[in-house]
């Protein structure tokens, strides 16, 4: 039986992907630095910040799956917490490294976490794919920094795959989860312009996404991990709305508004380009929810009927 260790496999992705890989016959265990209930699965302790780890963890995994980081939508962006974004992210990548090659033999694969923001935080008509430059905003620098722990793995050696994900849509957990409170209260609106692009993907695909990773050794490299279908900001939200059966009386929420409650980390609410699905397609990854109005069926009525 192959081991996949997964980095943060406590977030919305780590739970539902550990699940569906022990489903298709792999061991998975898990890196966490809380401690955090995973399911039953082998737990790991790992502390980045302080540059320490079980080392055994990488010794027993064929397949790494690097999704750790403090989350970005959390708190507001100051110095200390941009730190925390960046140093989560790369410093734990470089530790893994250290600990793969005291232990080199076993590895097939290493598989990261990227984030559309490579592309930046911008809003206009241009499709971007894997081929475009990142951007030189914040998270465009922490997604080129991030890539390039996957870096240090492809120069050993190792297939690395690096996924650069959209907006993971759940109703648990994520930004679906939070544009709900305001939508079942009646007060949601659509944010800013309305017309920025929400690169999105559901729980289940960016999961397939992250199993044929491993499995299909053709795959190398970055992959945008979004739908293939582009949906606005306005778009989004009436699409919600409808869904959950209510109705947008709001104007939209003015940007200065956002930026005044949220400051920089606003941009990601308030910019969004569309970002091409075709390499993965191409690869061979059939979608299962390629369209938003299904997508948004199954996570907020067929799930709730279940
Ligand atoms: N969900 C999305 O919409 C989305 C979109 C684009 C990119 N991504 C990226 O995909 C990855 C997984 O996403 P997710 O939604 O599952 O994230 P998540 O729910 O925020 O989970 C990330 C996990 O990382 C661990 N973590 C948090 N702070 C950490 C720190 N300072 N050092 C090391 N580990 C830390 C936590 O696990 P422990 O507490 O157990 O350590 C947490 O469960 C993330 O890197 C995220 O940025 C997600």
């Amino acid at each position: 039986m192959k081991t996949v260790l997964i980095t943060g496999g406590t977030g919305l992705i780590g739970r539902q992907l550990s699940k569906l890989l022990s489903v298709k016959g792999y061991a998975v265990s898990i890196f966490t630095t809380s401690g955090r209930s995973s399911d039953g699965f082998k737990c790991f302790r790992w502390d980045p910040s302080s540059g320490t780890m079980d080392a055994q963890a990488v010794a027993e995994a064929d397949y790494i799956i690097h999704l750790a980081g403090a989350n970005i939508g959390e708190k507001r962006w100051s110095q200390d917490r941009k730190r925390a974004i960046v140093d989560s992210r790369v410093k734990s990548g470089e530790l893994l490294f250290q600990a793969f090659l005291k232990n080199p033999g076993r590895l097939k694969a290493f598989v990261t976490a990227s984030a559309t923001g490579y592309y930046g935080a911008v809003t206009s008509q241009k499709i971007f794919t894997e081929d475009d430059a990142p951007e030189s905003d914040f998270l465009g620098e922490t997604c080129r920094r991030w890539e390039e722990t996957a870096g240090l793995f492809e120069n050993a050696g190792i297939r690395t795959v690096k996924i650069r994900t959209g907006i993971v849509l759940d109703k648990t957990d994520g930004a679906l989860a939070r544009l709900l409170v305001p939508m079942r209260l009646h007060v949601g609106s659509a944010l800013g312009s309305g017309s920025q692009f929400m690169p999105w993907i559901h729980l289940n695909d960016i999961c397939g996404i992250y199993l044929k990773a491993i499995e299909d050794v053709a795959m190398k490299g970055a992959y945008n991990a979004v739908a293939p279908q582009h949906t606005t900001n306005l778009e989004f939200t009436a699409a919600v709305a409808k869904t959950s059966g209510r109705t947008l009386w709001f104007p939209n929420v003015p940007a200065f508004v956002l930026k005044a409650i949220f400051g920089e980390m606003s941009a990601i609410i308030l910019e969004g380009s569309r970002v091409s699905a075709d390499k993965i397609m191409k690869a061979g990854f059939n979608f299962e929810f390629p369209e938003l109005n299904p997508a948004l069926e199954n996570l907020l009525n067929e799930k709730q009927k279940a």
